[in-house]
């Protein structure tokens, strides 16, 4: 028998269907603005830096940048180029492969200032050897002459010219720029001498308080240095320029010196690991490195820079740190580029830093290891 459907009842039906769809529509709605939201604030969430570099291919100031530039929640803005390890012309050669070998012409590469700020500092350096007693031979690119060009370079070292090439920009007006274009958000990561930093700060006084951090690889406070017996390399070669960077009121300064890095060493695992895939900066290193383990399976070395890069990329790697007024020797004499911490309040003009001193180790190679078999 059919039964006619109650008038009101039909209205009802499709009332509440219609009210339905609305209730869908808005969860849709609400499902997207929250994606956005989320997307907007992981964006926001990446961390701006700069890598301020006295350039090698791989070892360190390499690693450090492919480590950085690989990372999700990192945004490298540009890498600027100081002389130290190597001269400019080397370094920025190098930065330009390594960005070709990772692909990534997005990122800046400017080159910097050439020596230190010490008058005569090259000049002198024989003189400088004998008197302050050097703990090694080692004082970087003042054992070479300085090349010509980062193009000379790059031919002699790859073939050819390079698909990239550096901007405009002299590195120190890359470093205020960019720091007054993203005011409180970039992290500064000095892995070679702070001559550009220093001179920025010197020309553009103002970015002081706009910068987000300064995370340091140098200096050397309870370890003997690396390259005299006092002091540690990058602070060694431009320890004037050191002393006005620590000095500066940053809104935080963290320094990896010889003190946390000399208790980590990439070894035969470490490598194995990396090689374990087929990328092209697998290559590199099956290149550099397949050598030296073939030769001696227990070779092993430091990484310095690598160790800043990490804490940059995930702080809670830190496992001890201690709180200082620092400050660095620039009296001219064995205690040349010498790093010093103070405790209670440290002489006029000196600032607090946080020294590193022990991070996690398991996870900095974890983290290494990601980054560089991506
Ligand atoms: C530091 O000196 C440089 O040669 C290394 O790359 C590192 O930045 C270690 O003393
Ligand atoms: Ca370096």
């Amino acid at each position: 028998m059919y039964i006619p459907e109650p008038l009101g009842f039909g209205i009802d039906k499709r009332r509440s269907e219609s009210v339905l769809a609305m209730k869908r529509f808005h969860i849709v709605l609400a499902a997207i603005a929250l994606l956005l939201v989320a997307l907007n604030s992981s964006a926001e969430a990446k961390e701006k830096v700069i890598v301020d570099s006295d350039m090698v291919i791989l070892y360190d100031d390499g690693v450090a940048i492919m480590m950085l530039a690989n990372h999700p929640d990192v945004e490298l803005l540009g890498v600027t180029i100081v002389s130290g390890n190597t001269w400019v012309a080397e370094g920025t050669a190098y930065a330009l492969r390594q960005l070709e070998v990772m692909n990534r012409p997005d990122i800046p590469v400017a080159l910097g200032v050439r020596y230190p700020l010490r008058a005569g500092r090259y000049e002198t350096m024989e003189v400088e050897r004998t008197m302050f007693g050097y703990r090694s031979s080692y004082i970087g690119c003042f054992r070479r002459v300085e090349p010509a060009s980062y193009l000379d370079v790059y031919r002699t070292e790859f073939g050819g010219k390079p698909t990239l090439k550096p901007v405009d920009k002299h590195a120190v007006n890359f470093l205020i720029d960019t720091i007054k274009a993203n005011p409180g958000e970039v992290t500064v990561i000095p892995i070679g001498p702070c001559t550009n930093l220093a001179i920025a700060i010197r020309m553009a006084p103002e970015i002081i308080g706009l910068v987000k951090r300064v995370v340091y690889m140098g200096g050397a406070f309870d370890t003997p240095g690396n390259t005299t017996p006092a002091a540690e390399f990058n602070w060694w070669f431009d320890p004037e320029a050191a002393k006005m960077c620590v000095r500066t009121p940053f809104p935080d300064q963290l320094v990896v010196g010889l003190d946390v890095c000399e208790k980590y060493r990439f070894n035969k695992k470490i490598f194995a690991r990396i090689t374990a895939v087929n990328t092209p900066i697998a290559e590199m290193f099956r290149k550099k490195y397949g050598p030296e383990f073939r030769k001696d399976p227990s070779y092993t070395r430091l990484v310095w820079d690598t160790v800043a890069a990490a804490v940059v990329i995930d702080p809670t790697l830190i496992t001890e740190e201690k709180t200082r007024w620092v400050d660095v020797n620039s009296d001219y004499g064995l205690d040349y580029g010498r790093s010093l911490a103070y405790s209670k309040r440290g002489p006029a003009g000196t600032q607090k830093a946080r020294i590193l001193f022990t991070i996690d180790e398991e996870r900095f190679w974890n983290l290494m290891v990601d980054m560089l078999t991506k």
